[in-house]
This record gives C-alpha cells, structure tokens and sequence, in this order.
C-alpha cells in the first residue's frame, strides 16, 4: 500500500487543493483514481447525531435516531474518569456502525462565566478537571478506532458573537487555565482531530492562528493529527493552509480550494504546506478506513440503560437535611413540575441527539404509586392558577414533596448566552408555595449551568441533575429512593448570585472584543481569593454515607522541582451503606512573588467503599502541580518554597494538609538596567555580591547629605523608619547619578550593571 506521502506525490494541485475542504456538511473528499475514500464526521459529544439528509449545524433539520447520553455538565460531575471511558467506547461502538469516522467532541472550553450559553457541553471552570476527563473520554472513544474532535480550540467562552468575537488573553492565564485540558487532549489523550472555533484569540482567527495550530499544538505538545474548522469558521483559506488548518468543514463548494491553488499558483503559498495537510489528512482518515467495520452491533436499549446507569453517578446531592432522603415505599410522595412529564436532558444546537427513546421519572416510577401535579407550563413564565392550585392540593397530602425546576431550552443553548442566572420566576414561585405547604420539600434542578436558588433555604432536599440524557427519569429515580448512593460533585462553583462571578463586570466583551480582564482567577480560583462564599463551592457533594480520611503521608518531605513526590491518604467509610467518595488533592503555594490562587485541583481519585471499608488512594504529582507560567522563560516554573498539600472535601474544605518543600533548579535570567530598583537588587544574592558594597559606598554619598538636611527639619519626626528605608527600596540606580551630586555618572553605572548582569 502506498504511504500518503507517496499519494500526495501522485496528485495534481487541484486534486490536493479538493481535499483540503469537504464535499458536503459532513463528508470528506474522494479521490478515486488514487483509491482515496472520503469519509464522514459527525455531532457529538453526548451521542450521534448523524445526519443522512438535510445537513445543518445547528441541530434544526433530523439525524437518525439515536441515543442521548448525559451532557458534558453531567458527566463531568462524576469525577470518574472510568464512567467517561464506558461514555466513550459506547459512542465509539455507535459511530462504527453508523460508518461515522469522526465524532465531534469533546468540547472541553474552560467555564469563565455561567452565563456562556453553551456551558451544558463544557466540563468545567477547572483545567485539570476537563483535561483529566476529557482524556479518558478520547481513549474510551478512540479505543474503537473512531477519530475524536477536541473542540473549539481555543478560548471559545462566550457564544455572544461568536463567529467574529476576539478574546484577548494574557500569557500566563492562557497557560494556566485555557490551554491545559487541551494541551492534555492532545498529549494525553492522544486525540486524533482537533476543531479550531471560531473567534480570534489574541487579534488573529483561530483558524488561521499560526501559533495555535502549529507552533504550540504540534510543535509543543506533538499532537500529528489533524485540525479542521468549525463550520464556517474560515476566513483567509490560504493563511489557514500555512497556519495548520487541514481542513474547511463544511466545505465551500471549491470556491476556498481554488482560492488555495491560486495562492499557490502566485508565489503566496508555499506547495509545501498544502502537502502537509494532505497527508496528515490521509493519514488520519486510515487510522479509521483500516479498521471500519459496519457490521460492528449498535445495541440501542443497552445503550439507554446505560445512558441511565450513567446519569445516576452524575446528580449532586446538595441538601439532605433531617436525611429527607433517600424516599422510602411507605411515604406518600408528591411529584410537581413538568419536566417530570417531559424531562430537559439535553442542550440545544449541534449537540442534539434525535432520541428513539426517552423516560422521565413519571415514566420511572410508575410502579411508585406518587402523585403527580404538573405546577407550571415550562414554555412559559407566567403562573397558571389552576395547576398551582392543583399542585398546591398534592403537596399539601403527601409526606414529602420532589419538585422538578430548572431550565427550559429557551433559557440556554448554542448561539448565544444567558442574560440572567434565574430560573423561570413562576418555577421560583411555585417552590415557595409548595415549601408554605409542605416542608418536607426536595428540589430535582435540570440545568446545564448554574442557577440562583432564592428558595435553597425551604428546600429539605436538593439535588443538581444537569442534563441527564434521555433516560433521565431511570437516574433520577435511583437517587431519589436510595437504589443508588449519589456521588457526583460539582464541576464548578455555583455562586449565590450572577454579581459575585469572576468576570460579571466585563464578560461578552465590548463589540468584537473580550478581554480576559479576571486573568488567572476563573472559577473557584476566585472565590477563594476573594473570600466570596459560594452558595455550593467547586467540588462540593453529599452523599448517603459518611467517609472520613486519615494518614496523609508524602513520599518525602523536600523535593526538588525534577523529583516526584507520592502523596497517599486513607479513606474510610464511617456510614451503614456502600458508597463513593471523591478524594481530591489540591496544592497551595505559601508564598509567592506571582499571584497565584489559594489553591488548585492537582489530583482527584473515585473510589467505591464498603461500610466499614478503608482503602489508601495515592497520587503522584511532578513539576507541574507546583508551577506557574513564567512570561520571562515562557515555561512553567517552580518558585522554591513550602507548598501545602491538602486532601479536601471541597475547594473550601480542607481536611488534611502536609508541607512540602520544594527547591527550584531553574533560575530565571534577570538582566538589570538603570531603572532596576533596589529591592530587586537585594533580593537577589548574585546581584549583591557585586554591588552590595558599592551599594553601601554610593549610598553614603547622598545619604549623609540627606541624613544632615533631614536632621536639622522640622519634619524630620515624620520620617518613619518604615518610610525610609521603602523609599530607598523603590529608588531605581539611575537615581544615584542625580543623589550623587556627580560622584556617580552614567558611565560608572553601566560598569556596575555590566558587572551584575555579568
Ligand atoms: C458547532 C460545533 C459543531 C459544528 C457541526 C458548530 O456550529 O460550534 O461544535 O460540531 O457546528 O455541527
């Protein structure tokens, strides 16, 4: 067989420029004197959607029939990166059948705000979080030689403006919080395809933005496969070529290729560059043609248990006071709302799955005997008298009341963001209604990103169900009675009000640009800064049982910046029933001359324990669990010092903690010029060997003087020691030539600086 090199060799310009674009929505170009197959991609990342007529990109005209599995807001809420394997092999299997080479996603863009109106897909406002699960995802995917598509890469926040918006980000927060679970995608997870998105980042098009696609995605983290764009994402296709953009999806009807061999033709565009994209592009598209096998079972119920046994370990337990849960069979229980009817367990746009199947907890528990009352109508917000009435009966005769709230579709979806973190005031309403009635009151939220709880105080029980998929009602039902003990926890903060997050001041941008104005302090990152309570933190779930943690122990107590250190905890489970708890480690930095966050997620392990069962889950962290981006090496770096390693419960929580020490082996180069100041000076040991004395010397040119002038004023009093020596601090060395009367001059200065910077 030949290589795709040789292929490439064998084509004409037209013929390569073909294959740089699709043939349609959804299809890959053929070439078939060269017995090149085209091959199909298709929406994800909650399922298939696979569209055999009619392509769109935004989920209007039908897919076949298919299975929803949990939204990406939900899956990640498991903290456990086997489910999210399980996820992907079944979405795998699917896409072999379906003759499906590519599914797209995951979308793992970190959450800035919640009011990004496609967070339901997003993972989480943490880095580490989405690349972990994201990674797990793509291997359970790829285990099935069906292609990923790790979208939008990058810095894709907001949805308002989408197509044309610039997000402006600095280096170290691009590093530290948009890059990671991408940079992990690609060396982690090893994906196959990346899609760029479709705004700029940093005043250059993603999808044209040499940097992103080449320099750092293949040149620094080694992903060798291929980079199409989001639909319609192409601006300038030949910059796009040269940039590392394989190919136009969808494609334009050769208007861009012919664009790209004119470019070619006129000297603009290196041949080399439509090469490269050709081949990796056949490249990848083998990885799936030489294992494709359509006959591979898609079974579709077992699929639909499984999108249930999913959902159950994907809904945080919030509340549970006076333990209102688990239900049990001898209460009476009322179930208001109707989304218990008609669930929402899906986002809208690109995403939506065509479901062949759907069951909602009235469907889930029909041999529960429950009352039911519907309560409010989802596709409005205006109350409606008689159902209150009506539901206001129900609750008033049962034992104990779930209502169903939260989103409807109208609220959130791709194409644009939420203006307001509420849930439909009739919804808020009616919780407050049925609290006055009945106060043994739960509330089951659907939702793909955070709401405001006005009522969270009424409320007994509470329980965050994101979007669950289409056997929602199944998952919901095993929390609800105990069949199953909840052990999800949040994803992301989920603050008290929309005026207490990060970016509430600036987020959209003005016109075309957004600012990342909040830098490095996304998510809880900066509610703990700030010391702003959440009204859940980040990481925060409840469940049946009880665990409790002992023996923190570390490998060693001083490392240095190329050693690793194991870290090892016991967990036990102190309750009457089996459950899972999410261990998670964070690390803080006691001291630092960069602002870094109080502390962040480095590790996080799922384990299942008996009653009574302890087990010891160990993590092992290196260099990067301690570093920040430095922008004067542009790299990750260690500062030496103590660092604390806590075992905590929640970004808030710390349970237990040890210290450790670690010593940096890179010395960041300074070079210093006159305007150096002489704090920095001080600090820095290899400098005052050098000018420590002359230091001293030149001081006392000027000092004396000064010292004479400040004596005999009448101000002298008010010259605190603090304030002296903090003006001297803050003097750069130019200030010598002008306090020295002469004695020092810029030609000696420069000898002392040549002398320091060596
Ligand atoms: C979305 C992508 C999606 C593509 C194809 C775009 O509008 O941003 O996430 O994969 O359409 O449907």
């Amino acid at each position: 067989m030949s290589t795709a090199r040789e292929l490439v060799a064998q084509m004409t310009l037209e013929e390569k420029c073909s294959l740089l674009s699709g043939a349609d929505f959804w299809h890959t170009r053929s070439i078939d004197r060269l017995g090149i197959k085209g091959v199909m991609y298709s929406d994800g990342p909650h399922g298939l959607r696979k569209q055999d007529q009619t392509g769109d990109h935004l989920g209007i005209n039908d897919s076949i029939k298919a299975v929803c599995f949990p939204a990406a807001c939900g899956t990640t809420a498991s903290f456990d990166t086997d489910l999210v394997r399980a996820l992907g092999e079944a979405i795998g299997t699917e896409c072999q059948h379906e003759e499906v080479a590519v599914n797209l996603g995951p979308a793992i863009n970190i959450k800035r705000s919640p009011l990004c109106g496609r967070n339901f897909e997003y993972m989480s406002e943490d880095p580490y979080l989405a690349g972990e699960m994201a990674s797990s995802l793509i291997q359970g995917v790829q285990s099935k030689n069906i292609g990923v598509s790790v979208k939008h890469f990058a810095l894709n926040d907001q949805e308002h403006r989408r197509m044309s918006s610039d997000s402006v980000c600095d280096e170290r927060t691009m590093r530290e919080i948009y890059l990671p679970a991408f940079e992990m995608a690609a060396k982690k997870g090893k994906a196959w395809t990346f899609m760029c998105s479709y705004n700029k980042v940093n005043g250059e098009y993603a999808s044209q933005n040499k940097w992103l696609l080449t320099d750092l995605l293949r040149g620094e983290w080694g992903f060798d496969g291929i980079v199409m764009s989001d639909w319609g994402a192409v601006s300038n296709r030949p910059k796009g070529v040269e940039a590392g953009l394989d190919i136009e999806m969808p494609g334009s009807a050769g208007i861009n290729d012919a664009e790209v061999v004119k470019a070619v033709r006129e000297g603009r565009l290196d041949e080399k560059y439509v090469d490269i994209c050709c081949e990796r592009l056949i490249e990848v598209h083998n990885r799936y043609l030489e294992h494709a096998d359509p006959s591979t079972p898609w079974d579709k119920d077992a699929d639909h248990e499984l999108a249930g046994k999913l959902a159950a370990d994907c809904q945080v337990l919030l509340k549970n006071e006076d333990g209102i849960l688990p239900l049990k069979d001898s209460e009476k229980i009322a179930i208001i709302g109707e989304f218990a009817a008609k669930p929402r367990f899906q986002g809208g746009g690109s995403s939506h799955i065509n479901c062949f199947k759907i069951t909602s907890l009235l469907d889930a528990t029909a041999d529960k005997g429950v009352a039911y009352a519907q309560g409010y109508h989802i596709n409005s917000d205006d109350e409606d008298a008689a159902l209150v009435a009506e539901a206001l009966e129900k609750a008033a005769a049962a034992d104990k009341v779930v209502i169903v709230a939260g989103l409807p579709d109208s609220y959130e979806s791709e194409g644009y963001d939420r203006k307001h973190m509420r849930i439909p005031p009739n919804q808020n309403a009616l919780i407050e209604k049925i609290a006055a009635v009945n106060p043994n009151l739960v509330v089951l939220l659907y939702n793909g990103s955070p709401v405001e709880m006005p009522w969270v105080g009424l409320a007994k029980g509470l329980i965050e169900g994101y979007l669950g998929g289409q056997n929602v009602g199944t998952a919901n039902r095993a929390v609800l009675w105990g069949e199953i003990n909840p052990s999800a926890r949040l994803p992301e903060t989920l603050p008290v009000r929309l005026q207490d997050t990060p970016c509430y001041l600036t987020y959209g941008g003005e016109g075309n640009t957004a600012v990342y104005n909040e830098g490095i302090f996304v998510g809880y990152r900066y509610y703990t800064k700030k010391e702003i309570p959440a009204l859940f933190p980040f990481g925060y779930g409840m469940s049946y049982t009880s665990f409790a943690y002992s023996n923190l122990k570390l490998s060693a107590d001083q490392i240095k910046d190329t050693d690793k250190v194991t870290v090892t905890v016991d967990v036990t489970n102190t309750g009457k029933i089996a459950g899972k708890e999410v261990v998670q480690l964070y690390v803080s930095d006691r001291e630092s001359d960069v602002f870094r966050p109080v502390r962040e997620l480095k590790g996080f392990a799922k384990v299942e324990l008996q009653p009574g069962e302890t087990k010891t889950v160990s993590f092992e962290l290196c260099k990067r669990a301690f570093a920040y981006w430095n922008t004067t090496i542009h790299d990750w770096h260690v500062e030496t010092g103590v660092f604390d390693i806590q075992i905590c419960k929640d970004a808030d929580d710390v349970i237990l903690s040890a210290p450790l020490t670690v010593e940096s082996t890179v010395r960041i180069p300074v070079t210093y010029t006159e305007d150096a100041i002489f704090l920095d000076l001080k600090n820095d040991p290899k400098a005052m060997a050098v000018i420590g004395p002359m230091m001293k010397a030149s001081m006392s040119l000027f000092s004396d003087e000064a010292e004479q002038d400040a004596k005999s004023s009448a101000a002298a009093e008010a010259v605190s020691d603090e304030m002296a020596s903090a003006m001297l601090d803050y003097m750069p060395l130019r200030t010598l030539i002008s306090f020295s009367q002469g004695k020092m001059n810029h030609e000696m200065l420069q000898g002392i600086l040549a002398q320091i910077n060596g």
